[in-house]
């Protein structure tokens, strides 16, 4: 195992049986080591700075149904919240004073946010704030939506592909749903110039260490300027109840494999990391991501954005939860950085 994480650390890459060999068995000292070589590489790129991202979350609705996500539209127990143009706004503001330079507008696919409405809000941040990066994370909202968010201001857009297996796909997703619509959202993203992020579930129900040596190599060959990757986290009103959640383990171990793959990528170390270890957020930063996305959105809000089960929050105000994330970041020798961050 030893020479398999020197061979990938020597090339960049392994090919799809190494990978799997390389998934399927491996001892806590190897997981240790390939988290140290992949925090070197990104020392050496990044320094010892964690790119900051404000996130909004705009609009609790969904009009989807995926089988694993609490703000499925046939969850009758969800709670619903969509923020207005103002609300958005004066999170930005809060956001923008404390020295964030990207804010996050991530929402269920909620068409009662129209794509007029969208542009209007692009546009507003866009004017008042010139030199923040604007990322949007909708879903799938159509070639011309994004193209239009894209005139607007609007410069990076995330959409996890899920799982790269299409019959993987199949059971995670309603039929409604398709794994060519969700790639093709991909490639036309990049191709109207956003800096595009992309990603999958750790330990989704039935996900087996195939499905992920594709995810892998379809990453490898995509090449999005950002992935985003955390564990499967149960959601008790969901068809998926109760299933097991992913582990850190192997959250850290692909967060690693990521970013000695993908160099300069941009891998945030998510809540859902932090939410199910109380390490996992430090952790995943040691073990090669390089951004971190606190919440901006309205305290009453949060709550209700309940993706996952015992989602964790950093505490209530922005200022805060700045002040106790880079506390956090100082204990592991490093710091919040106020840069936009943009892909190099
Ligand atoms: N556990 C972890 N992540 C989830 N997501 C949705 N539901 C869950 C869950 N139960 C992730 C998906 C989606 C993003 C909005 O949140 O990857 O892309
Ligand atoms: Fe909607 Fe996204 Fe949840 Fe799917 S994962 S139900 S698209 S919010």
């Amino acid at each position: 195992m030893k020479e398999l994480i020197a061979k990938l650390c020597r090339n960049g890459t392994l090919g799809a049986d190494e990978l799997l060999s390389l998934l399927s068995d491996y001892t806590t000292a190897d997981l240790e080591k390939i988290n140290d070589s992949a925090r070197q590489l990104s020392l050496s790129i990044f320094g010892n700075k964690v790119y900051t991202r404000g996130l909004i979350e705009v609009s609790s609705y969904c009009r989807n149904n995926c089988y694993y996500c609490g703000l499925r539209a046939a969850n009758s127990e969800a709670q619903r919240y969509r923020l207005t143009k103002e609300q958005i706004l004066s999170c930005c503001r809060k956001g923008y004073e404390l020295g964030f330079r990207t804010f996050v507008l991530q929402g269920g696919e909620d068409m009662v946010q129209t794509d007029d409405w969208f542009v209007d809000v692009v546009s507003s941040i866009r004017s008042e704030f010139e030199d923040v990066a604007i990322t949007l994370s909708l879903g799938e909202r159509g070639e011309e939506a994004f193209q239009r968010f894209y005139d607007a201001g609007a410069n990076r857009y995330l959409l996890r592909h899920e799982t790269f297996n299409k019959s993987h796909y199949g059971i995670l997703h309603p039929d409604a749903m398709s794994h060519e619509t969700r790639i093709d959202s991909l490639v036309t993203l990049k191709k109207i110039g956003y800096q595009v992020g992309t990603g999958i579930m750790v330990g989704s129900p039935f996900q087996t260490l195939e499905h992920i040596v594709e995810d892998i190599l379809f990453i490898e060959r995509f090449r999005p300027q950002m992935i985003g990757i955390g564990p499967y986290i149960s959601q008790h009103n969901t068809p998926f109840a109760g299933k097991p959640n992913g582990t850190m383990e192997m959250t850290l171990m692909l967060i690693s494999i990521f970013r000695i793959m993908n160099p300069q990528a941009l891998i945030p170390s998510t809540t859902a990391l932090s939410s199910i270890h109380p390490n996992g957020r430090e952790r995943g930063i040691l073990a090669g991501a390089n951004v971190v996305m606190p919440n901006l959105s309205p305290e009453e809000c949060r709550s209700k954005y309940a993706i996952y089960d015992n989602k964790r929050s950093m505490g209530s105000e922005a200022a805060e939860q700045w002040k106790r994330l880079d506390e956090m970041m100082n204990g592991i020798g490093y710091t919040l950085s106020k840069e936009r961050g943009d892909y190099k």
